[in-house]
């Protein structure tokens, strides 16, 4: 059919992460170097032009889009993007993945522009980790921001935790109980090597997801939720009895999901990159500013795009290689 996005792997694409920028209030020590550049305003794409490729997507069948950062909400005038966003007809789920840090501003009025989810980073309770692992993160600030995005009444939160041996991974329980104790979920991450971070070896710090569900097992038996990789998403999720709180597992190293990958994501700048852990990309900035563009030119890139979609990544071999591109170039 012309509205369905199908790669060489008969792999259906029908969700889009779309990186509004490339900037954050935070320096998280897995995502970022602490002196980090970043893109020049030209090389971002406009809101206009953000708007324009979620349009194109969801005429060809793309029914979420989650945004993603950087920070998105650190971007200038972002809700009047998703507030448009939020009235495209196709569209099912609006998502958004956020520090947490504007929520206690941000939560009611994203609500009302139409996200139906949140994503919010919560990799420790102890306000000084809570300082080193971010760099220049508030615990307290996000933690409101957490209870204003409840009392927005968005249908679903996630925490997401970044669990690194030596810093956090001792935290796990303490994570879980503050998520049960608010009835939302959380996914426990294991570090993807993206960017080239010096303040911990990642091999050394790697926390896996099966050492770690062998603990939350034994205070919290876990049973899984649905039907394997029924999410078509990199996390497995479990359920503790009738708790309503789902634990994912984000496991690249031990446990991938490429085979049922049904995503792509755009850089700020424009880059269509077809998977997490590969460079293949196509500039779609490059056809948005030709001087005779016409939505029909994006079209048709994106589904030629769709042929170089790689068929996994390889975080999980050994001798994989670390990709250059830090996390909030990515958007995770
Ligand atoms: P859904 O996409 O709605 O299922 O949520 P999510 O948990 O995947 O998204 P979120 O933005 O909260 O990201 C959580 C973690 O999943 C981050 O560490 C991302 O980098 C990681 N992630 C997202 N997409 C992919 C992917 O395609 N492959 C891998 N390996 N990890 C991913
Ligand atoms: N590995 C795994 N997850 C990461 N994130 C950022 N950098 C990394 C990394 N190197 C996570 C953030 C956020 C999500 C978008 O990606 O914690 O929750
Ligand atoms: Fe910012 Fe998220 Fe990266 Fe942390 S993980 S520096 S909050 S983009």
């Amino acid at each position: 059919s012309n509205n369905i996005l199908l790669d060489r792997f008969q792999r259906r694409i029908n969700y889009l992460r779309l990186s509004v920028t490339d900037r954050c209030d935070f320096r998280c020590v897995y995502c970022m170097a602490e002196d980090m550049n970043f893109l020049p305003r030209s090389e971002v794409l406009s809101l206009e032009e953000l708007y324009e490729v979620a349009k194109v997507f969801s005429t060809l069948g793309v029914s979420k889009i989650r945004l993603t950062g950087g920070e998105p909400l650190v971007r200038r005038d972002v809700l009047k993007l998703i507030e448009k966003l939020g009235q495209l007809p196709d569209l099912k789920q609006l998502a958004l993945t956020t520090n947490g840090s504007q929520l206690q501003r941000m939560a009611a009025p994203l609500q009302q522009a139409g996200v139906t989810s949140i994503n919010i980073s919560l990799d420790s309770l102890q306000p000084a980790r809570f300082k080193s692992l971010t760099r220049t993160g508030e615990l307290k600030q996000v933690l409101a921001g957490i209870e204003s995005a409840i009392k927005a009444g968005f249908k679903r939160i996630k925490l997401n935790a970044v669990m690194l041996k030596g810093r956090n991974a001792d935290e796990a329980l303490d994570l879980l109980r503050y998520a049960r104790s608010l009835a939302i979920d959380i996914a426990f991450i294991e570090e993807m090597p993206l960017g080239q971070i010096v303040e911990h070896d990642r091999a050394l710090s790697l926390c896996s997801s099966d050492e770690l569900q062998q603990i939350i097992n034994q205070e919290f038996p876990l049973s899984p939720e649905g039907e394997p990789g029924g999410s078509s998403g990199p996390a497995r999720y479990y359920r503790m009895g009738k708790h309503p709180t789902r634990v994912g597992f984000i496991s690249p190293h031990s446990n991938n999901f490429c085979h049922l990958c049904n995503r792509v994501r755009l850089t700020a700048s424009g880059r269509l990159l077809l998977c997490l852990g590969n460079e293949h990309s196509v500039d779609l900035r490059e056809v948005l500013r030709r001087p005779d563009y016409h939505s029909s030119m994006l079209k048709e890139a994106i589904i030629k795009a769709m042929q170089i979609k790689p068929l996994q990544h390889h975080f999980n071999e050994p001798e994989a290689t670390e990709i250059v591109r830090f996390m909030n170039m990515t958007g995770g």
